[in-house]
């Protein structure tokens, strides 16, 4: 698993652009599933089951999208200005480098600041992807481009950028692979756009019209010196999520998991995340509501080059998932 761990972080996806991420997973599911479509937004859409007596229409949804950064404009002397595609995070960029969809690679630089101690805000970085001037620079406006950074292991700890959401995209195609046998109708969706406002999940959602929704993403971690106020600990279990700022779980899909885990004695930790939202916001408001909630996997430095998962939490995040969709679900 860690191998497909390294191969979808470290593939090229941001927020309208994730085709390569979804052609990898097509080719790792295309044997599991019952039935797979792309729809208009490029969300791809896998049904795995048919609804027996006893089960459920249930949504999965993870995103394939990553942020990134595009160019708004280059100056005379070929310095690419740019503006974010979702949250990137400005103290996380000086210094880093970014790899087009073109495969132009470029470092970023900033100007020089009177208080050395300030942080440089977007509109004080530039790309500078080695060109002296403008009809030189290989980039034009418009042009995207991801953080380029390979994966690392450190122990149980893997470190890549695009952790959110990748690590969650092999979470959910490892469970097509570990899931016997389920009395519902699954659609496991590798959704897209998430990181721009939940955008793909929006219409996934409509389209697929669940009786319930689960997604699988990362969340913030409160064990890092002086970091989150939240009770989320790095390699402690998957995080059942109460709340986030978007969303309050339905009780009773809360009961569904924490009970599970319980049951199947697999480590779990309950989630209050004060910023930021998942997919299963999408799922629950679409039509006219869905239960929903959410499976976390703890995740250190979100939205920054070098996100961090324990693969601990990744194994028993998968572990759980299966527990719960093998089974009828009752909801009380
Ligand atoms: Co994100
Ligand atoms: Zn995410």
């Amino acid at each position: 698993m860690k191998t497909l761990i390294k191969t979808l972080v470290e593939a090229v996806g941001p927020s309208g652009h994730e085709t390569a991420v979804r052609d990898l997973v097509k080719a790792e599911v295309a044997k599991l599933a019952d039935e797979m479509r792309v729809d208009a937004l490029g969300n791809l859409i896998v049904r795995k089951g048919v609804k027996q007596p006893d089960g459920m229409r249930i949504m999965l949804s993870a995103h394939m999208d990553e942020i990134g950064l595009i160019a708004t404009h280059i100056d005379d002397n070929g310095f690419i200005r740019f503006t974010s595609i979702g949250g990137l995070r400005p103290h996380t960029l000086l210094g880093g480098r970014v790899r087009f969809l073109n495969g132009v690679s470029g470092v970023i630089g900033g100007e020089r600041l009177e208080n050395t101690s300030a942080v440089h805000g977007l509109e004080k970085l530039f790309i500078d992807a080695g060109a002296a001037s403008k009809d030189e620079c290989p980039v034009k406006v418009g042009d995207m481009a991801i953080f380029d950074r390979p994966m690392l292991e450190l122990g149980h700890r893997l470190v890549a950028k695009s952790m959110d959401n990748r690590v969650s995209v092999a979470i959910l195609i490892e469970v097509l692979r570990k899931l016997k046998k389920t009395p519902h109708e699954l659609y496991f969706v590798f959704s897209t756009q998430e990181e721009v406002g939940v955008r793909g999940a929006t219409t996934a959602a409509y389209g697929v019209d669940p009786d319930l929704g689960v997604a699988v993403d990362v969340t913030g971690t409160g064990d890092t010196p002086k970091g989150l106020r939240m009770a989320v600990q790095l390699g402690r279990g998957p995080a059942v999520k109460v709340k986030d700022a978007g969303m309050l779980s339905d009780p009773r899909v809360v009961r569904w998991m924490t009970g599970t885990a319980e049951e199947s004695k697999i480590p779990y930790q309950l989630e209050i995340l004060e910023g930021g939202s998942t997919d299963a916001r999408a799922i629950q408001l679409t039509r006219a509501g869905v239960p929903v909630g959410c499976v976390s996997i703890p995740c250190r430095y979100i939205h920054s080059p070098s996100e961090m998962v324990d693969f601990k939490d990744v194994q028993n995040a998968v572990a759980l998932l299966v527990k719960l969709l093998s089974k009828p679900v009752k909801l009380d």
